[in-house]
């Protein structure tokens, strides 16, 4: 599926503006700053494909790529603290559920959690929303890269605990580094493997 061209479809403000939803999408769900735009870059082999930031806030639109020939990869605005006027992100926060909630081609909503700080209550508050509407979800944790093994085992054994909650869940959890590639391969093939 990444072989192919990853293109830049557009960036989306408000419901009306999604693209027809006639083929399958993941999603990348997150607080803001734990690196779901640099997730896709490295994903995508695209260094700056997807913009970053180190401002929490960097993306305020839900942004399409298209992946081979009938994929899409989502990127979405962070919840939580953002470095934007409130107004502009009390907006974005409610197209960011209002997509999670209702979107029918979403397969599959990856929720990023910084393996640093583990679930916080905001991250519970997107699972409950993602459980109540029936989107499958799975967390995938990032910047292993600034974590020990101790204290990855810390983390994923709060995580593994918080998603025994959640029967939209998907339970296998995958550790992730951007800056050093661990978890890319894997994450690419399931990806692929979403249909
Ligand atoms: P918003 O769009 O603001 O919600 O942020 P985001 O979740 O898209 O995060 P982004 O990808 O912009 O990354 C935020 C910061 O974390 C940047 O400075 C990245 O370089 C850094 N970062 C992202 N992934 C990793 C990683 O795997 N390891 C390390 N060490 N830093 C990372
Ligand atoms: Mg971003």
């Amino acid at each position: 599926l990444f072989a192919g061209p990853v293109e830049f479809l557009k960036g989306v403000v408000a419901m009306e503006g999604l693209p027809p939803d006639d083929r399958p999408e993941v999603c990348f769900a997150g607080r803001s700053n734990v690196g779901k735009s640099s997730l896709i870059n490295a994903l995508t082999g695209r260094k700056a494909l997807a913009r970053t930031s180190n401002t929490p806030g960097r993306t305020q639109e839900i942004n399409f790529f298209t992946v081979g020939e009938s994929r899409y990869l989502v990127d979405l605005p962070g919840y939580g603290f953002a470095e934007a006027p409130l107004p502009v992100v009390e907006k974005w926060q409610r197209l960011l559920r209002a997509y999670l909630a209702g979107r029918a081609s979403l397969r599959r909503a990856f929720v990023l959690v910084d393996m640093r700080h583990g679930i916080k209550k905001v991250d519970e508050e997107i699972m409950g929303l993602l459980n109540k509407s029936a989107v499958t979800f799975q967390v995938i944790l990032t910047k292993a890269d600034k974590v020990s093994t101790a204290d990855q085992e810390k983390t994923l054994a709060q995580v593994r605990t918080a998603l025994a909650k959640h029967p939209a869940a998907y339970p296998e959890i995958l550790v992730t580094s951007s800056e050093k590639g661990d978890g890319i391969a894997t994450l690419r093939a399931l990806i692929a493997s979403i249909a």
